[in-house]
């Protein structure tokens, strides 16, 4: 079957579905894959259909500024690249192809561990004043962890992401099924004797601690002053500790479903955390960022409105690339900063700061 033209693709979904018939099937198995019967991985973009928009309208929209800030940084539009393991299975040039189409669009990449790249490699695909962050998978050998810690805040990275909801890599059973072989990835942070059998995810994870706890937050901050924002974190309590610990930053996210299979969508758990924030007046001391099944601007607009300060895009970036390169990419970010000017102008908002809970209705979503 003939490939259809990029501008074919008029939205994230027609991209995942050009990836499917185009890219090689351990690629497919790897990117496409969610924990067990991929329930969560599912209801991470249902959830978003369970909330309703509430526009108002006559308010002059002729000019609409989609800009905001995270972690201190401006940038062009409140979504990010989320980190992504193994670029290089969609392809050939791998993450620094997100890191050009990022900084075509003034959007903030966050860098993998466990990137095919090399870390320096995607340091020096960065342009003039792009922004970057790092997600940190942590070594039991806490000097390696250091080593590379150290190196990204040095090479001007603007955030640390440490990932807190793998502990131990969900079983993908897709991704297990297709009996992978060469993650032709760097793997600077992992170890030997790494056993290929279980699929490409746990083939290159063994080396992430299951001791990482709390306790471990005040060395993260003794060796950094880049902001620490823990990702994965899934429900109020976590946040509050988060907030109690120091930390600049939460994302509320399982991990694109491939970690514990039925948790909840990260939009659901942003719902209940930040009336709890603002019920303490805390929702100035933590950003809090949410990932998971975005595949519109109207569902980044939700999480806007609910609260967010950014929302992480995973899937659709590496298929667009997967399938059609640096145009891809760069398509997949103009359709979302289209769809979002024009879906701010019909929900009656100017700026991100106007975004608010009076212009969605949740009872969906949290009348059960
Ligand atoms: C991921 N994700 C991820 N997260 C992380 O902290 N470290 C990692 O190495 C990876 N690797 C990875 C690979 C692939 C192929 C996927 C799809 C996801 C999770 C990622 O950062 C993010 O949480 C989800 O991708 C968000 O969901 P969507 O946008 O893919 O639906």
């Amino acid at each position: 079957s003939r490939m259809p033209s990029l501008e074919a693709c008029y939205n994230l979904m027609d991209f995942e579905a050009v990836a499917r018939q185009v890219m090689k099937k351990t690629a497919w198995a790897y990117y496409s894959s969610g924990a067990d019967d991929e329930i969560t991985m599912r209801e991470n973009h249902a959830a978003f259909h369970k909330i309703w928009f509430r526009p108002r309208i006559l308010v002059d929209v002729e000019h609409i500024d989609m800009s905001t800030t995270m972690l201190g940084t401006k940038c062009s539009i409140p979504f990010y690249v989320t980190a992504t393991a193994l670029g290089k299975l969609g392809h050939p040039e791998g993450e620094v192809v997100l890191t050009r189409a990022a900084h075509q669009h003034d959007v903030v990449q966050m860098i993998p561990t466990l990137a095919s790249c090399s870390f320096d490699e995607i340091l020096d695909a960065k342009q003039g004043d792009q922004v970057q962050w790092l997600q940190l998978y942590v070594n039991k050998d806490r000097e390696i962890t250091r080593k590379i810690v150290e190196h990204a805040e040095k090479r001007g990275c603007k955030g640390l992401f440490i990932t807190v909801d793998a502990p131990q890599l969900g079983r993908r059973e897709k991704d297990m099924r297709s009996k992978f072989s060469d993650p032709g990835s760097n793997v600077q942070s992992g170890g030997d004797n790494i056993d290929r059998s279980q699929g490409a995810a746990r083939a290159i994870s063994s080396f992430i601690d299951p001791a990482l706890s709390w306790k471990d937050i005040p060395w993260f901050k003794s060796i950094t002053r880049m902001p620490i924002v823990l990702k994965g974190v899934q429900c109020v309590e976590d946040v509050l500790r988060a907030v109690e610990a120091g930390c600049d930053g939460v994302v509320l996210s399982n991990h694109g479903g491939r970690q514990l299979e039925t948790a909840r969508s990260g939009i659901e758990v942003l719902a209940e955390v930040m009336p709890a924030l603002r019920e303490r007046g805390w929702e100035k001391r933590i950003e809090v960022y949410v990932d998971g099944g975005v595949r519109r601007a109207t569902d980044i607009i939700k999480a806007l409105c609910l609260g967010a300060t950014g929302i992480g895009i995973g899937r659709p970036f590496l298929y667009a690339m997967s399938a059609y390169g640096l145009a891809g990419v760069d398509r997949a970010m103009q359709l979302l900063k289209d769809e979002m000017e024009m879906n701010m102008r019909l929900i009656g908002a100017t700026n991100v700061a106007e975004l608010n809970p009076s212009l969605i209705d949740t009872r969906g979503l949290l009348g059960g």
